[in-house]
């Protein structure tokens, strides 16, 4: 089937992305997006959150007349080949998501779209999800496949993970649906090394697998990625605990036992533990699926529980090196993103961290250089933050480093000495050389070092 026009509902990390990257690919997209001062941004040319390489990408996609940004369903799902669904997922009071978004967007498309479309379900979805959808879509009698299609990519790093991907999963009941839309994906990986250049981003020929499967497998290998990924960073949280009872530094061990190609390093960094939009949500929700199939998913469950307990963990270990007590103490928390290179702080360790010592008693001051504005929504009102990193490290008693954002990283041990009066700092991402800090005259506590 020949594809021209594609329509993308949402456009947060992935469906911006994406819709922008189709542009590229050769194809007419429209980007519905419903929150007025987004679209607002989205038609100047620029993302509303921060992406590195993205803005070139929607800019050139914008003057090139094939990306239509819109709020309406209306202008682009009839005449479009394609629909990915990209709305997001947000979170229920019990961790799992909410797929109120998911159910609505593809009642309104379906309404809409034409005879023989293919609707991409990209968000993430409970498996199971896609059968109900299936069939509510087939019920409009009007020949429209539906696929999942789960995102892998990573926030800060969205256009090399969709470029330079390591695969593509499409699954559906209908090989020739999901065939077009591995094509789709053939069509930008060839166009991938000029697009990279747009980007400002370097670019390296790996070939990338393209997978297809049966529905509920696609959509169970999207959750089982991200939960595995989080059991590595639980596991090496786990043994850092260990490492510091038993005097190993866990940075040695796991970088050791990762060197094993059939375990890998990637995802075994122990720490203040995950955040984001993603892993806690899709962590609570496979222990949700598997509740409600009957299946105890133990070793998830554990994954969770050690993730809950990490910035208690970093909290004491502060107090310890602190006499015993918060209480009054003035601590600089670094790092309120859940991870460098992005303006998210959605769940974040640091954000969590602030909060934690905070209501131990501490005065909290706290710097980001990209997501103070989206942490500020979450941290409670006694934390003060700063506009500067040096404004933050003046005056406090502890440092703590909660996310490693190069702005940190690149700061010597020499420099920290020079801009604070703080001697001890818990490096809660184990990014700084403890050496240095130790010889810089800090008492400087990793996670597991
Ligand atoms: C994650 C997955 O990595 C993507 O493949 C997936 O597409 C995405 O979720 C999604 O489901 O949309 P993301 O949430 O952007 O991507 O961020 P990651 O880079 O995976 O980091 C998640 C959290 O784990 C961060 O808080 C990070 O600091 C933490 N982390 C990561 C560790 O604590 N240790 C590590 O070794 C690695």
């Amino acid at each position: 089937m020949a594809i021209s026009t594609i329509t993308v509902l949402g456009t947060g990390y992935v469906g911006l992305t994406t819709a922008a990257l189709l542009v590229h690919a050769g194809y007419t997209v429209y980007a519905v997006e419903p929150h007025k001062e987004r679209l607002d941004v989205i038609k100047q040319g620029r993302s509303f959150f921060y992406e590195a390489g993205l803005d070139p990408i929607v800019k050139t996609a914008l003057d090139s007349g094939r990306f239509i940004p819109t709020d309406s369903y209306q202008d682009g799902v009839p005449n479009s080949d394609v629909v990915f669904s990209c709305v997001g997922t947000p979170d229920n009071p019990d961790g799992s998501s909410n797929l109120t978004h998911v159910f609505d967007s593809a009642e309104q498309a379906g309404q809409l779209m034409k005879p023989g479309a293919i609707y991409v379900q990209k968000s993430t979805v409970p498996v199971g999800t896609g059968a109900k959808l299936a069939t509510k879509f087939s019920e409009l009698s009007k020949d429209i496949s539906y696929v999942s299609n789960p995102e892998f990519l990573r926030e800060g790093t969205a256009l090399e993970d969709t470029l330079l991907f390591d695969r593509v999963v499409v699954g559906g009941n209908d090989p020739l649906a999901v065939g077009t839309v591995l094509n789709v994906y053939r069509t930008l990986e060839e166009r991938r090394s000029s697009i990279m250049k747009i980007a400002g981003l370097p670019y390296r020929n790996i070939p990338g697998e393209y997978i297809s499967t049966g529905l509920a497998s696609a959509e169970l290998i999207k959750v089982t990625a991200n939960a595995f990924l989080a059991l590595k960073i639980s596991f090496a949280n786990s043994i850092a605990k260990l490492a510091d009872k038993s005097g190993a530094d866990v940075v040695e061990v796991m970088n050791a036992v990762g060197a094993d190609k059939r375990i890998n390093r990637a995802f075994f960094n122990a720490g203040r533990g995950y955040g984001g939009g993603c892993f806690p949500k899709d962590v609570s929700g496979l222990i949700a699926s598997g509740l409600d199939y009957g299946v105890d998913l133990d070793i998830v469950q554990a994954t969770k529980a050690v993730n809950d307990s990490m910035p208690g963990y970093v909290a004491e270990k502060l107090q310890d090196a602190l006499g015993g007590s918060l209480s009054g103490k003035r601590i600089a928390v670094l790092g309120l993103a859940f991870k460098a290179g992005t303006s998210d702080a959605r769940r974040s360790p640091g954000t969590a961290l602030a909060n934690l010592l905070s209501s131990s008693g501490a005065v909290v001051q706290a710097y980001d250089p990209k997501a103070s504005d989206e942490a500020a929504k979450n941290l409670v009102s006694e934390v003060h933050l700063t506009n500067t990193l040096n404004d933050c490290l003046k005056r406090c008693d502890a440092i703590v480093l909660a996310t490693d954002w190069p702005e940190f990283t690149s700061y010597s041990a020499s420099q920290f000495a020079k801009t604070t009066d703080a001697r001890v700092i818990v490096d809660a991402v184990n990014a700084l050389p403890k050496n240095d800090f130790r010889e810089a005259g800090f008492t400087y506590l990793g996670i597991g070092r």
